[in-house]
């Protein structure tokens, strides 16, 4: 049995900066990071153009206020007022602040941090590096984090939390490579274990590892998850694939075009056309193929992305990624030709509940337990993030969870450094239960019903929605979750058994896929990425709340909660 102060779970920019943030306000505690990966193999590489913070006042006559509008517009106003307002201001500082810790931003002439236009903005507020800012970000960030007194444990899976009293007492992990399972107590513990992109398997720009634990997890031991249904889909995910084509591409300047060559943005958003936010551009882009104005191949459709006009030399200063991700996925140089896109599943809105009366802190209703990154649901991107508001959500909802965590675990270290009673029995309980689970000789096979709850998603859960298809959606979503709890693992060797580790995944995602399609059954409007086409109007009569899923053993409850509004009234959303 293991012991910490503090527990971060999840490697990517949240977990790390919320551990960077202990470590330099309570340098005597003793910290741990745990991931089911190595380091800097987690989803914010993903994100690639940029990190949105207003940092070049005077220049740009952007302003805080400015980039905490163009969030909550961007949000359809499901947004939290107070947690945004906060949120923009933390970003300048969280920016300059990783800057400083190596993050090579891309220079002006004059040396200060570049910044492109992105989807929604009002003004060029998304500082990058080329187009692999998230890279960058994240190796930045893990550099200072090897600097700091934090211990990587590393090829570890959560499987739970121990609660005790009603307070965190720790968490049970199974070490990947020896198939240990144990416990590790810790009276503070944050979960920033990513989205649920994963459940979209088939069309995602995400890694493997978004399978949405924490989340699971957390329901499981009494957290709700917020806004489950609200899932972004990027509007250019290469077409083979799904893996990202960035937005920076339309930020610097590139075109949609459709079957006839038009750029068919015009009728969707004459304003912002290609930089419209991403609910509204990747509806576009599916109305055209439904209208037969898209191409298509084997039943399904894509559209034309184009930078033909752009030139080699800013394609190969600005976007070298992404013209070797075409060249990779399609055999297409961007500099000469358009690349096919389509739509891909690329975050997750939805996450862990983090308690209302003040999100700053990124605490959850059970004390002791904190949130941050992608899946925290601080309500800051409401019904759809903006794009670079990201790897600043990530880093920002790091720092403040870092900073309330180091507070509340200095307030809470255990004085024996033993291990509560209940972790133990909790142990004992998961080794059983998984050593059942990997001896069973029949069952449905994993990658099948990781597969056929991915057919649902895309098909129920997806761009588009109504209420037979979510009946049906809930309906496949509960029996796909009954077949999954007694799934055939087929390896009894605890050393590297990978697919127990995708079973224990299966069942977190199975959990997900039900709570997406809940509260979308339940949200009779349409309202950022989440569009009905027999509730097409958004309805702040009935539906400005927040969304909230609480598991129980007779199935998940659904309920409501009020949206934060400060100072911006909801408005008409025109782009
Ligand atoms: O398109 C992109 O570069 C993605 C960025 C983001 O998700 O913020």
């Amino acid at each position: 049995m293991q012991y910490y102060d503090v527990l971060v779970v999840g490697s990517g920019a949240g977990g790390l900066r919320s551990a960077i943030e202990i470590a330099r306000q309570r340098p005597h505690l003793k910290i741990g990071l745990l991931t089911k990966m190595m380091p800097k193999r987690s989803a914010t590489c993903m994100a690639e153009g940029g990190m949105n913070a207003v940092l070049d006042f005077p220049n740009q006559k952007d302003t805080h206020e400015a980039h905490a509008f163009d969030t909550i517009k961007g949000a359809d106003y499901l947004a939290d007022q107070n947690a945004v307002e906060q949120f923009v201001v933390d970003a300048t500082r969280c920016t300059y602040e990783v800057e400083y810790w190596g993050l090579p931003f891309s220079r002006r002439e004059d040396g200060t941090i570049n910044a492109r236009m992105m989807g929604g903005h009002q003004f060029p507020r998304t500082n990058f590096s080329s187009d692999k800012t998230g890279h960058m970000l994240l190796f930045s960030i893990f550099n200072k984090a090897i600097e700091s007194n934090i211990e990587i444990i590393s090829d570890t899976q959560l499987l739970d939390l121990c609660i005790e009293d009603g307070h965190c007492a720790g968490v049970v992990a199974r070490n990947i490579k020896t198939g240990e399972i144990y416990g590790i107590s810790s009276p503070t513990v944050i979960i920033a274990t990513g989205g649920y992109g994963r459940l979209y398997t088939k069309r995602t720009s995400n890694p493997f590892s978004t399978t949405g634990d924490g989340i699971a997890i957390a329901m499981r031991n009494g957290i709700p998850m917020k806004d489950p249904e609200f899932v972004q889909f990027h509007p250019t995910g290469v077409f083979h694939g799904g893996v990202l084509i960035t937005e920076a591409a339309r930020g610097e300047g590139g075109y949609l075009r459709n079957n006839k060559g038009e750029r068919f943005m015009e009728k969707y958003a004459k304003e912002k056309m290609e930089l419209a936010p991403r609910d509204v551009v990747a509806r576009a882009i599916t109305t055209e193929i439904l209208e037969g104005n898209g191409f298509m191949e084997d039943g399904e459709g894509y559209v034309m992305l184009d930078l033909t006009h752009l030139g080699k030399d800013l394609i190969i200063n600005r976007l070298p990624q992404i013209r070797h991700v075409g060249l990779l996925f399609e055999n297409i140089d961007l500099v000469e030709q358009p690349l096919p896109i389509a739509p891909t599943a690329h975050y997750s809105m939805g996450g862990i509940y983090v308690d209302r009366a003040n999100p700053i802190q990124g605490m959850t209703n059970i004390p002791g337990v904190f949130v941050a990154g992608e899946c925290a649901c601080s309500s800051i991107h409401g019904a759809n993030r903006l794009g670079g508001n990201s790897l600043a959500g990530a880093t920002v909802t790091g720092y403040w969870a870092g900073q309330s965590a180091a507070i509340y675990a200095d307030k809470n270290k255990s004085p024996q450094k033993t291990a509560p009673s209940t972790l133990s029995s909790q142990v004992a309980k998961w080794k059983d239960s998984l050593q059942e689970a990997c001896s069973r000789t029949s069952g449905a096979r994993i990658h099948e019903l990781r597969s056929a709850m991915s057919d649902t998603a895309t098909k129920y859960l997806g761009i588009f929605r109504e209420e037979e298809g979510l009946k049906k959606g809930l309906e496949t979503m509960q029996s796909l979750a009954k077949e999954a709890e007694t799934a055939f693992i087929g390896n009894t060797n605890p050393v590297y058994n990978t697919a127990l580790t995708d079973y224990i995944e299966l069942q977190n995602l199975a959990l997900i896929g039900q709570a997406i399609a809940l509260g979308a059954l339940h949200r009779k409007e349409s309202r950022g990425a989440h569009s009905r086409t027999d509730y097409t109007k958004r309805d702040d009569t009935n539906f400005l709340q927040h969304t909230l899923i609480s598991y129980s053993q007779d199935g998940l409850q659904l309920h409501y909660e009020p949206v934060t509004i400060t100072k911006f009234q909801p408005q008409e959303r025109t782009y």
